[in-house]
């Protein structure tokens, strides 16, 4: 069997011969039908009929991996995907590096294994749930199309996980999968695992915004995984970052095309400060101070994702050899970690400072400083359409320790540029930070949805280049 070639005869789809492993796919069989209920109820409302442009994987290869077709998502075609073996593969970090990497479960690693694959697993649906309302107010077919890509791939990177447990974790693994089912985002009594998923998608810059900066901070944790000496999440991983990449991409160019159309309609109207924002308003964009504020809150939300910059549960995996750093096979040095320092910013004394920290514990802050360096290499880019319409504005990331619940900056209020601040100035400053309840009700009076191939509502430029390379006024969604 060609690993790289998916079977698409059964009913899970999968390069993994599900076949030949009757136990497995008696689960999965069995796990299918809660996961369709659950895509009927928390999936995409109101568009479950119409059929999406989508592209489908039929190979792991990253090159040429996926087919574009018309498809009804409901009989989207989920399934189980690994990149393939790598002949040879070790153990690259950790107190067990140089040994053989695992196929099987090492038994005193299960219960830690089991939460990081539970922890990925839970960010998946959650997201689904979290946009769950927003084609209605697509700005374009283009868009919704788009969005329901990102959907259905968060599906299927549900499935990468939940195989993961069906086949290697036992009774724990079949009550783990069913569970990620039962969770919701948002829900006060069930809640999704993590802070940032269980916040709203109200908007579509919001989307966009969530996923250049949450979707990567998938990205990160995907890096991370896919170092793992546990051979099937680190195949499994690689493959999820080959989809990952599309949701960044749409994000990317989402807050990119927001802002071109916000430039050229002031350039249109004469207008070139940015901070008249009633005029520019006026004009049916959003004026860029309040896409930073936006910037300010999806950044801040997600930089919780990382947790507690020191981090015993971080050392432990890492020691263990189940989660590495970001890229840990390009990186020069011993890949243990026992007696190097790493440079972690903390709260001493009242203010914001370094502390050379033990490497081995300030592997969560490290992968937050990967997260920040790889964050900005795209505001960079919108920054550049900005500058290309000689507007005196810049979009920046806000400082680390702005608007945080989670670790060392959790219990403290700070503006965007790392200023302490009491949280009286808090309370009465903040809006001029995060968005306002004057700037909510904006945008939302944008969201009016535009249907017709070709079109794009008033805040928005159109791509520069369709999907599959489709012509302008192809009809991405054909709704039903
Ligand atoms: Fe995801
Ligand atoms: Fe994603």
């Amino acid at each position: 069997m060609n690993i790289a070639q998916v079977d698409y005869d059964g009913l899970i789809p999968n390069n993994v011969a599900l076949g030949q492993d009757v136990r497995v796919k008696r689960a999965l069989e069995k796990w299918h039908p809660g996961y369709l209920n659950w895509w009927n109820d928390m999936g995409p409302e109101g568009f479950q009929e119409s059929l999406v442009y989508l592209r489908t994987a039929i190979s792991v290869d990253p090159k040429g991996w996926a087919k574009f077709d018309y498809v009804r998502m409901p009989e989207y075609r989920w399934g189980v995907l690994l990149a393939p073996q790598m002949e040879g593969r070790k153990v690259n970090f950790g107190m067990h590096k140089g040994e053989d990497a695992w196929q099987e479960v090492p038994g005193e690693y299960r219960a830690m294994l089991r939460r990081l694959v539970v922890i990925q697993g839970d960010t998946e649906p959650a997201s689904v749930e979290q946009q769950r309302f927003l084609g209605k107010t697509a700005p374009s077919l283009y868009d919704m199309r788009n969005l329901f890509q990102v959907n259905v791939e968060e599906g299927r990177l549900l499935w990468a996980m939940v195989y993961l447990l069906q086949k290697y974790f036992g009774t724990d693994g079949r009550e783990e999968a069913e569970a990620l089912l039962q969770r919701r985002s948002g829900d006060p009594d069930t809640p999704r695992m993590l802070g940032a998923f269980n916040e709203k998608t109200p908007d579509w810059l919001s989307f966009f915004m969530f996923t250049y900066f949450t979707d990567r901070d998938g990205k990160m944790q995907l890096e991370a995984l896919a170092q793992s000496g546990f051979d099937p999440l680190s195949r499994t991983c690689r493959f999820m970052l080959t989809e990952e990449a599309h949701h960044m991409f749409v994000g990317e160019t989402g807050v990119t095309r927001v802002v071109q159309r916000t430039c050229e309609a002031m350039k249109e109207a004469g207008i070139t400060d940015p901070n008249e924002i009633e005029k520019v308003r006026k004009l049916g964009v959003i004026d860029l101070p309040t896409i930073q504020k936006k910037a300010n809150l999806h950044f801040s939300l997600t930089l919780d994702l990382f947790g507690n910059e020191i981090s015993t549960n971080a050392a432990n995996a890492f020691h263990a050899g189940l989660k590495g750093r970001y890229r840990e096979d390009r990186l020069k040095d011993d890949h243990q970690l026992e007696s190097g320092t790493y440079p972690v910013l903390r709260l001493i004394d009242g203010k914001i400072q370094n502390e050379d920290s033990p490497a081995l514990s300030a592997l969560n802050m490290r992968l937050r400083d990967d997260y920040v360096v790889d964050a900005n290499a795209g505001v960079g880019r919108w920054n550049k359409v900005i500058e290309g319409f000689g507007i005196p504005f810049e979009i920046k990331l806000p400082h680390v320790a702005f608007h945080r619940h989670i670790g060392e900056f959790s219990s403290i209020k700070a503006d965007v540029n790392g200023h302490l601040m009491s949280d009286a100035d808090w309370a009465k400053r903040q809006s001029e930070f995060l968005p306002s309840d004057g700037d909510k009700d904006f945008i939302e009076s944008l969201m009016k949805p535009q249907m017709e191939p070709a079109k794009f509502a008033s805040w928005i430029a159109p791509p520069k280049v369709g999907i599959d390379n489709k012509a302008g006024d192809f009809e991405y969604v054909k709704l039903a």
